[in-house]
């Protein structure tokens, strides 16, 4: 019926929605209400990972659906420990907490960071950057840098510290005042616009950790699996993180929130200090399997191959100023018309975009085809040229 009538009526007003109902879709391509269709360069925010309705993917979520869908955590079931060996195996780390969400991932990061402060002997205090995204939890806001997300929703929990991203001697100054148990980031904030954090700088925070035994904690919810080329950003930065928390992607489009805890953080949470009542949920769980198992090399150098191919196009073309990014997680800063004006225009012409501040931000599902990668790209160019 009327869709949009209906949930503007009952849905509470927290999102600003683009004039469109979706119905179905098929890989990279979505459908509206009126038939119209839609080349997805948005991936529902780096979530459909292999796009939408993709038949491996809803195999496994129909299959196990059928077998057994929650019987909570106070039982052994197998999709959930699959998961928790492959992802084991495939970053180093030792051990797995399972959620829902990004947010919670976080949060689960935080208080093992906050416990293992009784090891270390550091404060309880968390320092994270200063254009961060952490998520919209008053914990998670707490840590999140940007004061825009702050407004009307304070106070907020003491022990987080912002520093200037990419500027070493801000964060070394903050340490020795704050003397923090953790440090988190995100290797490329996101929601702060498609920032990359540099090389030099991720391994000078590592060995200022390692030296004072602060937790090492890697926000790879948007840059986690396989968006970047790699399965997780921090095996391009070549460092030893102690946490790591990721969602989105991680299912495909199933809500799963996981935290990877490395050598000294994976016996800090014992039995009782943590919990989730649909973490790990088996089809969630058998969902990530399949995801995960199809993030091999090849699709790993697919991704930067169809990256390759998209910064190529738009460095030097009409109405760019920079492209920044990783693999498909791509940020484009426009030199004529404002981000979100182009992000409007290519949504009426069958292109979907999202923005990131100034910036126009590219998630496409990691399998998109090259054919539909060159539809948009033509599209997207005229617009920015205008
Ligand atoms: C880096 C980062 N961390 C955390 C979150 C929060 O994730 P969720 O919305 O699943 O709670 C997001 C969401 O955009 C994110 O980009």
């Amino acid at each position: 019926m009327n869709t949009k009538f209906l949930d503007k009526t009952y849905i509470s007003n927290t999102y600003k929605r683009f004039d469109v109902v979706f119905t179905h879709g098929s890989g990279a391509l979505l459908f509206d209400d009126q038939g119209k269709e839609y080349i997805d360069l948005s991936g529902g925010i780096a979530v459909n990972t292999f796009g939408i309705n993709d038949e491996e993917w809803v195999a496994a979520v129909c299959a196990q659906a059928k077998k057994l869908q929650h019987v909570s955590n106070l039982y052994f079931t197998e999709p959930q420990t699959k998961l928790a060996e492959i992802l084991c195996s495939r970053t180093g780390a030792k051990k797995v907490f399972f959620s829902n969400s990004g947010a919670e991932a976080n949060e689960c990061m935080i208080k093992a960071a906050r416990k293992y402060s009784s090891v270390s002997g550091n404060t309880s205090n968390i320092i994270t950057l200063k254009n961060s995204f952490h998520g919209r939890t008053i914990t998670t806001l707490s840590a999140t840098g940007q004061e825009n997300y702050h407004k009307d929703f304070g106070p907020f929990l003491d022990g987080f510290f912002h520093a200037e991203a990419n500027n070493f001697s801000d964060m070394e100054t903050l340490v020795e005042s704050a003397k923090p148990c953790g440090i988190m980031i995100e290797l490329i904030q996101g929601e702060g616009g498609i920032y990359v954090l540099e090389k030099e700088y991720v391994k000078q925070l590592e060995a200022l950790c390692k030296e004072k035994d602060i937790l090492l904690m890697i926000d790879e919810v948007q840059t986690g699996n396989g968006r970047t080329g790699q399965l997780y950003a921090f095996q391009e930065y070549d460092i030893n993180p102690d946490l790591v928390s990721t969602a989105k992607g991680l299912a495909g489009g199933l809500p799963m929130g996981a935290t990877l805890m490395f050598e000294k953080a994976e016996n800090v949470l014992g039995a009782g200090d943590h919990g989730s009542t649909f973490g790990g949920n088996p089809v969630a769980a058998a969902a990530a399997v399949s995801v995960l198992s199809r993030i091999d090399d090849r699709l790993l150098s697919d991704v930067k191959a169809k990256s390759r191919y998209i910064i190529d196009s738009l460095n030097n073309a009409e109405g760019v100023c920079e492209v920044s990014g990783l693999g498909l997680m791509l940020g484009i800063l426009p030199s004529k018309a404002e981000a979100k004006d182009i992000v409007e225009n290519c949504l009426k012409r069958g292109v979907l975009l999202l923005t990131a501040k100034d910036r126009i931000r590219l998630l496409p599902p990691l399998n998109i085809g090259m054919n539909h990668i060159k539809k948009a790209m033509a599209i997207l160019k005229e617009e920015l040229a205008k």
